[in-house]
């Protein structure tokens, strides 16, 4: 299509207003939260750059399908055309509705991993990771070299290190592994895409040792599109032929609706493995709902299902790594330093390069978080040692690999002109970060610490 400047694929249909809090409402917000972002009111935030998780715009067709939704408790109307769409999508007859991903996760690994259980993936996202170690198992992240350094250029640096997955199988060995997980894209390490052909490569590895295959998929068409733009031989292939092909080459999946569903609550676990299916449809049962709706309505698996076929319009998708490559070049060409190439959802600002002088255990990445915060009223969320540090019983602490700010896009939520003040914000704080200080933790809870921990500045 011979158009130039790649516009919102929408015209805005409804709106809500933004809050525009002072510079002095901010300081004092900051305070209430103990410098936490996760303690701010949204009406403290201008631009909610925190997540792109549930955030998204439902289009007019997912409202309207919310409308029709048949809240029957068993055998809706609203499951059928959800299970249709799911298993037509993934291939995968056994689906599973939750309330959202990490319910998923918590029903598969409470069903296949126990306390010896090791579980391999390119790089756990905190939910997963914490649900494997609350069975008492161990999650391992096995993504390859570039995927850890910030500034390596490689278009598939979400790919897991298939020499590392044969040795740690060789060393656990295969009846500690109850699957090997590849998360899509890569949340975590810069929500960076995997290639066909390293899923492939994982697949194989799987086969050769009798271990089932899942993929965590809540950004399953992101990683489609990447491997349609970067994967020599698929430029030509939709994205929902390249999904599809995704989806044939595991076992199952666990699956987010809040992200490439672009609803705002909703999931489901996947798989082929009935006998499976069977016993984590019993937690469900006791967790979640009846098996024809999970923790959801009727309304809510309507918007689900609409927006799983929405996903994959290629209007769309362009837009969508358009736009979150529009940002990321604004930070480069100033020369903010950010994990390069952009991720699918999100920029990830490299707080370790930006903040030299910050030590990592002062938590570099909060204190730039905090401070985009304070400067434009722009929330976006630490990836770094808050969120995956590991703190020991003797008051030590080992830093995480990367102190990472994530600037996460809502899909279909914010303009060109939001984006531009973002990239302002960004500039500005970036150009005075040697004034930035750290913090010092004051409060914090056994796990997934960063949603509640309190700070102090340093
Ligand atoms: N897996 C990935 C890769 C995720 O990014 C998330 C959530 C989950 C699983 C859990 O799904 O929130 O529906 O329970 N990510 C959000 C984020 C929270 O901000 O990246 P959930």
């Amino acid at each position: 299509m011979p158009y130039r400047t790649i516009i919102e694929p929408f015209r805005i249909h409804s709106v809500q207003a933004i809050a525009f809090p002072t510079e002095s409402e901010r300081e004092e917000a900051l305070r209430r939260a103990g410098y936490n972002l996760f303690g701010l009111h949204s009406a403290e935030v201008i631009i909610d750059l925190l997540t792109d998780s549930g955030t998204g715009s439902m289009s007019a067709e997912q409202w309207a399908a919310m409308m029709i939704g048949d809240e029957s408790y068993a055998g809706s109307r609203s499951w059928f055309r959800f299970y249709d769409v799911v298993s037509s999508l993934t291939g995968l007859p056994e689906v599973i509705p939750v309330h959202q991903g990490r319910a998923a996760e918590w029903i598969l690994f409470s069903s296949v991993a126990g306390p010896e259980a090791v579980v391999p993936n390119n790089t756990h996202f905190d939910t997963t990771r914490a649900n494997i170690e609350f069975q008492g198992a161990e999650a391992r992240d096995l993504v390859i070299a570039e995927g850890r350094d910030p500034s390596a250029d490689h278009p598939f640096k979400g790919n897991m290190d298939i020499g590392a997955l044969e040795r740690t199988i060789a060393e656990v060995g295969p009846e500690r592994i109850p699957l090997v997980m590849v998360t899509v894209t890569n949340n975590s390490g810069g929500g960076q895409p995997v290639s066909l052909a390293n899923l492939r490569d994982i697949r194989a590895v799987c086969d050769r040792h009798g271990l089932p295959f899942f993929m965590d998929a809540a950004r399953f068409a992101e990683n489609a599109w990447f491997i349609k733009l970067r994967e020599p031989g698929h430029a030509d292939r939709s994205p929902r032929d390249i999904a599809t092909e995704m989806f044939s080459l595991v076992d199952g999946v666990t699956f987010s609706a809040k992200k490439d569903a672009i609803a705002n609550i909703g999931g489901f676990l996947a798989m082929r493995d009935p006998e499976l299916a069977a016993r984590c449809r019993n937690l469900l049962i006791l967790t979640e709902g009846f098996p024809t709706y999970g923790g959801l309505a009727g309304r809510d698996l309507e918007a689900i299902a609409t927006g799983l076929e929405e996903v994959l319009d290629e209007r769309y998708l362009r837009y969508r790594i358009r736009s979150t490559e529009y940002l990321a070049e604004k930070c480069r060409d100033a020369g903010v330093p950010i994990v390069w190439p952009p991720g699918g959802h999100a920029v990830y600002i490299d707080a370790k390069a930006l903040l030299p002088h910050i030590p990592q255990l002062q938590y570099p990445a909060q204190a730039l978080a905090v401070e985009l915060y304070r400067d434009g009223g722009v929330r976006g969320v630490e990836i770094g040692s808050v969120m995956f540090g590991v703190p020991h019983e003797d008051g030590t602490e080992t830093p995480a690999a990367m102190e990472l700010v994530r600037l996460a896009v809502p899909r279909r939520t914010y303009t060109q002109s939001h984006i531009d003040y973002v990239g302002e914000v960004v500039l500005s704080v970036a150009g005075r970060s040697d004034s930035l200080r750290g913090l010092r933790i004051v409060d914090q809870a056994p796990w997934l610490r960063h949603f509640t921990a309190t700070f102090e500045p340093l």
